[in-house]
């Protein structure tokens, strides 16, 4: 628990907050570190993300006036030492001593006094600071006003509780794959292990374990026995209904959760295209198919542009896992509160709309095509389907299905089942 671990995590939130990088990017950097101070950098990283806006809130009040902005790493380091403080057990002379030694590591010496006066201000006032920060819902919240304002307006009943889901650790849950054990036997297994685990209500393969631990060290980590993924996001291949033999499109696929799925539930018997326009996310897909001792054809491709990917023959089933706002996913990527624009959601519809409409043009008569977002918004969700039926009088929706964060440990997703007359 070293001051040198404190500024590499001040470093790697800065990433995020100030250049805009998703965790996804920043969470290799600590690659090379001791497994246990590899979880202890991903907890500080994670925990400071969720709390963000609060913690911002009381250190704005802390600071007499605002840092430079070319000392974002300094204000970084203030909001883990209060995110230790106040959100979790470590003793807070540690936290004090390493946090203010974390200044030296980040060549801020001049930081020194200053970050240790604040933490100090920050416990003897604790109090009256969270008092005060948490009059404006968006600290008290911690979920950005324009989310919360269009949160409102889709949910007046449920927003305060999407907020608060979205700050919750989510359960690890892990999708067994049926072409090597069954559900019921590898939870055995796990109980064997010492660990405890429980089945899910909807999804058929999921067990959602009690505790979080490294998923390397479960059983038949190396044999592929399982995958981790939401429960909600294992409902895709379920409802898209699929069997062997079928010409099945996923498109858009990267990093092949989904992609795994239908191949385990057809036994990697189905004629599999995976599309992505990401190039760099496809090789994930690859290298996770092979992982599991599955196959699929893999192109990068415009989904949204037949033209050049489609060869004629059109498919029984089309899972369009549409790229989205993510906001029914904060609770795993809390990146995406801070990283998320509103501007974004305008173009994320357009592009969703024409997916759709390129994609529904290639599924068979008879077929299906199951539309899924992990949005919570209703203009991605349910009046993006609405306009989709007012201009295609061929597509019966068979089922529409909104979970929010938290319902049933599931992330929040969005499914709509389509079928083609
Ligand atoms: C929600 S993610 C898919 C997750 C994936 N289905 C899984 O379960 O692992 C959306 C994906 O759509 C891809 N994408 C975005 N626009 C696309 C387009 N026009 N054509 C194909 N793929 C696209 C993104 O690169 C991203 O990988």
């Amino acid at each position: 628990m070293s001051a040198a671990l404190r500024a590499r995590v001040a470093q790697g939130i800065s990433r995020v907050v100030s250049q805009g990088k998703s965790l996804t990017e920043v969470l290799p950097d600590y690659d090379h570190l001791e497994p246990r101070d590899r979880a202890l950098a991903r907890e500080l990283t994670f925990g400071t993300l969720r709390q963000y806006l609060q913690l911002m809130a009381l250190t704005k009040q802390l600071l007499q006036k605002p840092l430079k902005k070319k000392d974002n790493d300094v204000l970084c380091l203030i909001l883990v030492g209060l995110y230790q403080l106040f959100h979790t057990r470590i003793p807070d002379h540690a936290v004090l001593s390493e946090t203010v030694q974390a200044t030296l590591k980040i060549k801020k010496k001049w930081a020194k006094n200053l970050v240790n006066a604040l933490l100090r201000k920050a416990l003897r006032e604790s109090e009256q600071l969270h008092t005060f920060a948490n009059q404006s819902q968006e600290s008290a919240l911690n979920m950005p006003g324009w989310i919360i304002k269009q949160l409102k307006q889709d949910w007046p009943e449920d927003y305060v509780n999407i907020c608060i889901n979205s700050r919750l650790r989510a359960a690890l849950t892990l999708r067994v794959n049926s072409r090597q054990t069954s559900r019921d036997e590898y939870l055995h297994q796990l109980e064997q292990a010492g660990i405890a685990a429980s089945t899910h209500v909807f999804a058929d393969h999921a067990l959602v374990l009690e505790k979080s631990c490294d998923v390397t060290s479960l059983p038949g980590y190396l044999k592929g026995d399982f995958s981790v993924q939401d429960a909600a996001a294992q409902l895709a291949a379920q409802l898209l209904d699929v069997k062997p033999g079928q010409r099945i499109l996923d498109a858009c696929a990267a990093p092949g959760g989904k992609t795994a799925h239908i191949l385990e539930l057809t036994d990697n018997k189905s004629d599999v295209l995976a599309l992505d326009n990401s190039a760099r996310r496809l090789i994930r897909l690859d290298e996770n198919l092979k992982r599991l001792n599955l196959k699929a054809k893999s192109l990068v491709a415009d989904a949204s542009d037949p033209d050049i990917w489609f060869e004629g023959d059109k498919f029984d089933r089309i899972l369009c896992d549409a790229p989205c706002s993510a906001l029914g996913i904060i609770r795993r990527h809390p990146d995406i509160a801070i990283l998320r624009r509103p501007t974004d959601i305008v173009q994320l519809t357009q592009i969703q709309e024409q997916l759709l409409d390129a994609l529904w043009a290639v599924v068979k008569s008879g077929g299906v095509l199951l539309y899924s977002t992990c949005s919570i918004l209703k203009a991605e969700n349910t009046q993006q389907i609405a306009k989709f039926l007012h201009r295609h009088s061929d597509a019966k929706l068979k089922k529409e299905w909104q979970i929010l964060p938290g319902d049933e440990q599931m992330d929040g997703f969005y499914y709509a089942k389509l079928q083609k007359r």
